[in-house]
């Protein structure tokens, strides 16, 4: 099947979308949501988190990524992320390589708006030619 076809996991879909509403962003007002599957089966969330201090906000995807690795978790299998709008909002470039860290190239990101659309990418397409960890394995 090809990827763009693959629908989101229905838990994760809700649980992204939970965190979407409880996103902090009265200077944007542009909300995102993120659920992330680990390896042990966990959903951890996070949502995007404005500060008046501009510069200081916080993406939705970083802070889904800190509280998984506070849990003990560094291995994630699918990725959600609910924004505002008609249109899929796709993780910023900092996000994409912040979910490369913990993310093979296989692993399905699917970015829904909360009218509905959906566009389903993989890691490798969504962050090509990347850089890793695993490139300061031998140098
Ligand atoms: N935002 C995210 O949470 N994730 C992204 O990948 C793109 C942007 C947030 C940051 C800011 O609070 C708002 O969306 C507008 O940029």
């Amino acid at each position: 099947m090809d990827v763009t076809e693959a629908r989101p996991d229905p838990e994760l879909l809700a649980a992204a979308t939970a965190a979407h509403l409880r996103a902090y962003c009265p200077y944007s007002h542009y909300r995102v949501g993120a659920a992330i599957r680990t390896e042990s089966g966990a959903v951890i969330v996070g949502c995007n988190v404005e500060n008046a201090a501009y510069p200081l906000g916080s993406c939705a995807e970083a802070g889904a990524i800190a509280a998984m690795v506070a849990a003990g978790e560094r291995s994630i299998v699918e990725i959600v992320v609910v924004t505002d709008g008609d249109t899929p909002g796709t993780p910023c470039g900092g996000c994409r390589q912040r979910l490369r860290e913990f993310a093979g190239a296989g692993v399905l990101v699917h970015s829904v708006s909360a009218s509905g659309p959906t566009t389903t990418m993989t890691m490798a397409e969504l962050l090509p030619h990347s850089f890793g960890p695993e490139f300061l394995d031998d140098h």
